[in-house]
């Protein structure tokens, strides 16, 4: 069952390829459009929405933190991610014209289905994006867009991580060319880039053993930091939040412009920091997170950086260098979370830790 591999993290960290292209698979027609029948949501109520709200929890959430960047950029709806705990406990301004999207790995997180009962009794359509065939959150919802991860049976989300943001980006592109705006002539061309992915993913799995080694090399960390700007944003937390699940460490993710606004503070001699780096290609969101770089190694900080292949801005402030394959910003998530759950999944694995199961984890989280 785990496919030859020690664990089923390990194991599922290996599907990522085929669970993105398992979920890229059949949903467009060969000349660059996407069909996406099987929604069925009325394409009127989708034309007509002026407001997304995405909700989730824990690495879904952070899926749909990603989700935001590429749904905002390629179709001008204005998109909120919500906790999906806070949005039931709070008065949420939601009506016939919000398309709540909720997105789940199980489809049975109770919070979420609060939160998705709470938004239908407002008026919003739901649409979720889910794993688990003929789960309740599948059921309740208005419209499904599954995501063919296959079964997910390490308590740390990775697999379906990845493909609930392929899922995501395919919606926004769905959108986008059904209400076509200015961005709609960039469809065929992400799509193109989509299908690029899954080997990008695979090339950075089998560099995994550099990542192993450096791991190993940590496990006596008490604390890890991960900073990111734009989409690296959400990875910094992913980050965080696999080495806190899997290996018990402190471990927190800040988007790197808040590390003036107080995080700074933290760093002093010999703290590992972990920066994800944007492309090259997009120079002034580059820049700016080199000298988050520069910062936090000038005060001290062991810097491990995670950045496109050919970027060598980096490597003057670099302890470490992990690669990755050129992507577009956008999609550039995909890869760069890929080392993070390495990393933890590592450095767990040699303080002699149950990856699969760790303390006081359940796979789904079937209470409020
Ligand atoms: O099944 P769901 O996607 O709704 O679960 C949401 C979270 O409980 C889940 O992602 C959790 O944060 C994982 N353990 C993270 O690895």
């Amino acid at each position: 069952v785990k496919g030859g591999f020690p664990t089923f993290m390990e194991k599922e960290i290996h599907d990522q390829p085929k669970a993105v292209a398992d979920t890229l698979l059949g949903r467009t027609d060969g000349h660059g459009n996407l069909v996406l029948d099987e929604l069925r949501i009325d394409e009127a109520i989708l034309r007509s929405v002026d407001k997304i709200i995405v909700i989730a929890c824990g690495t879904a959430a952070y899926a749909g933190h990603v989700a935001k960047y590429a749904i905002e950029h390629w179709c001008r709806i204005p998109v909120e991610v919500e906790l999906a705990h806070e949005f039931r406990y709070r008065d949420p301004v939601v009506n016939e014209k919000t398309l709540v999207v909720a997105i789940s790995q199980s489809g049975e997180t109770m919070d979420t289905i609060m939160a998705i009962r709470h938004a239908r009794e407002q008026g919003a359509k739901v649409l979720a994006v889910v794993n688990t065939h003929g789960s309740t959150i599948a059921r309740e919802s208005d419209a499904v867009l599954y995501t063919h991860a296959g079964p997910e049976v390490a308590v740390a989300s990775t697999k379906a991580f990845l493909a609930q943001i392929t899922a995501c980006y395919l919606l926004g592109l769905y959108l986008s060319q059904l209400r076509g705006n200015k961005y709609v002539d960039e469809v065929a061309g992400y799509l193109e880039e989509l299908g690029k992915l899954p080997a990008k993913i695979q090339q950075v799995i089998d560099g995994e053993e550099n990542v192993k080694e450096v791991a190993r090399s940590m496990k006596d960390a008490t604390s890890v930091l991960f900073l990111g700007r734009h989409v690296g944003y959400p990875v910094a937390l992913e980050g965080a939040l696999k080495l806190k699940e899997l290996a018990y460490i402190h471990a927190e993710g800040f988007a790197a412009g808040e590390l003036k606004h107080g995080p700074i503070a933290l760093i002093d001699e010999g703290q590992p920091v972990f920066v994800i780096v944007p492309t090259p290609r997009r120079p002034t969101l580059h820049a700016k997170v080199v000298s988050n770089i520069q910062e936090v190694r000038a005060r001290g900080a062991r810097t491990l950086v995670i950045a496109e292949e050919g970027d060598e801005a980096v490597t003057e402030f670099a302890d470490v260098v992990f690669r990755v394959p050129q992507t577009p910003t956008l999609m550039m998530p995909l890869v760069t979370v890929v080392p993070l759950q390495i990393f933890a999944l590592a450095l767990a694995s040699a303080k002699g830790l149950d990856v699969d199961q760790p303390r006081n984890l359940a796979k789904s989280v079937t209470v409020e």
